[in-house]
C-alpha cells in the first residue's frame, strides 16, 4: 500500500514561491489500478516524479507498506520496488533494448522473457531486441520498450506518466490490454496518468487533479459523467482588461 500525508511540493523561481502540489492525501492499496487524471499543469507529473523519487516533497509524508520512504532516493525507492515510466522516455545510447529489459529485471530475465514483453507491447522482438534505445527509436516506440521493461520489473507501485503520448491508435488499443493484463497478473498497484477515456475507463479508481490538489475520488461511473460534461475553461489571466 503506498499512502501520500500533506505532500505538498514548492519550487522558487524567478517569479518566487511557487505551490505546485498543495496538502495530497492518498491511500493506494494494492492490487488497484489507479488512473490519475487533469488538465495540463495542474501538477499530475509531478505528483509521479514525487512518487518515485525524483522530487523531493517541501513537507508531508510517503509511505510504502507503512514504511517511511519520503527521504529515500529514486535508486532506493526503485529497489523497494517503485518503478516509473517517464512521459519523455530517456533514451540510453550504448545499451541495447535487451541490456534495458535484463537490467529492469534484475538480470532474472530470459531471452524468450525478453522477447515476451516486448510482444506484449506489440514489438517485433526480433526487430527490437538488439537496437540501441538511442535517437533512432521513434517516440512510440521508446515509450513502448519504457512499457515492457516495467512489465519486466512487476513491482510493487508501477507509475506511468501519460503512456498514451505518440501512440498510434492500433497500438493503443493493445496498450489498454497490456494495462488490464498487468492489472490481472501482478499484485502490486498500478498508477497511471492519462487524459484518455478509454483508460480511465478500465480504472479501479479515478482520482483528478486540479491547481496541484485532489479535486475528486471515486471510480469511473462515479467522477466520468461530471469530468466529461465539464467542459469550462477558466483561465485568471483573460479577466479585465488588457
Ligand atoms: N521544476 C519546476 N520548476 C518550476 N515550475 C515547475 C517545475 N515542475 C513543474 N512546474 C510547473 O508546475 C505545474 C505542474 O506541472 P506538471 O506536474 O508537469 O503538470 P501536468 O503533468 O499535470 O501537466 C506547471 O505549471 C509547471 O509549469
Ligand atoms: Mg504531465
Amino acid at each position: 500500500m503506498l499512502e501520500l500525508k500533506d505532500v505538498s511540493f514548492e519550487v522558487t523561481d524567478k517569479k518566487g514561491q511557487k505551490e505546485i502540489l498543495n496538502n495530497i492525501n492518498l491511500t493506494i492499496d494494492d492490487h488497484k489500478l489507479i488512473v490519475i487524471t487533469g488538465p495540463n499543469g495542474s501538477g499530475k507529473s509531478t505528483l509521479a516524479k514525487i512518487i518515485a523519487g525524483i522530487y523531493q516533497p517541501s513537507s508531508g509524508q510517503i509511505l510504502l507498506d507503512g514504511k517511511d520512504i519520503t527521504d529515500m532516493s529514486i535508486t532506493e525507492r526503485a529497489k523497494a520496488g517503485i518503478s516509473f515510466a517517464f512521459q519523455q522516455p530517456v533514451r540510453f545510447k550504448g545499451i541495447t533494448v535487451k541490456d534495458l529489459i535484463k537490467l529492469a529485471s534484475g538480470n532474472q530475465v530470459t531471452f524468450s522473457e525478453a522477447c515476451n514483453y516486448l510482444s506484449e507491447v506489440g514489438l517485433c522482438a526480433k526487430d527490437y531486441i538488439n537496437r540501441q534505445v538511442d535517437n533512432s527509436l521513434s517516440g512510440g516506440e521508446l515509450k513502448r520498450i519504457e512499457i515492457a521493461t516495467i512489465l519486466a520489473r512487476g513491482t510493487k507501485v508501477s507509475v506511468f506518466d501519460e503512456p498514451e503520448a505518440g501512440i498510434d491508435l492500433w497500438s493503443f488499443k493493445n496498450l489498454i490490454k497490456v494495462f488490464e493484463k498487468m492489472h490481472k497478473d501482478i499484485k502490486g498497484s498500478i498508477i497511471i496518468i492519462s487524459h484518455q477515456e478509454r483508460i480511465l475507463n478500465i480504472a479501479d479508481e479515478l482520482i483528478v487533479i486540479s491547481g496541484g490538489a485532489v479535486e475528486s475520488v471515486g471510480t469511473p461511473e462515479e467522477i466520468l459523467p461530471q469530468l466529461l460534461s465539464d467542459e469550462k475553461v477558466e483561465c485568471s489571466c483573460c479577466k479585465g482588461d488588457l
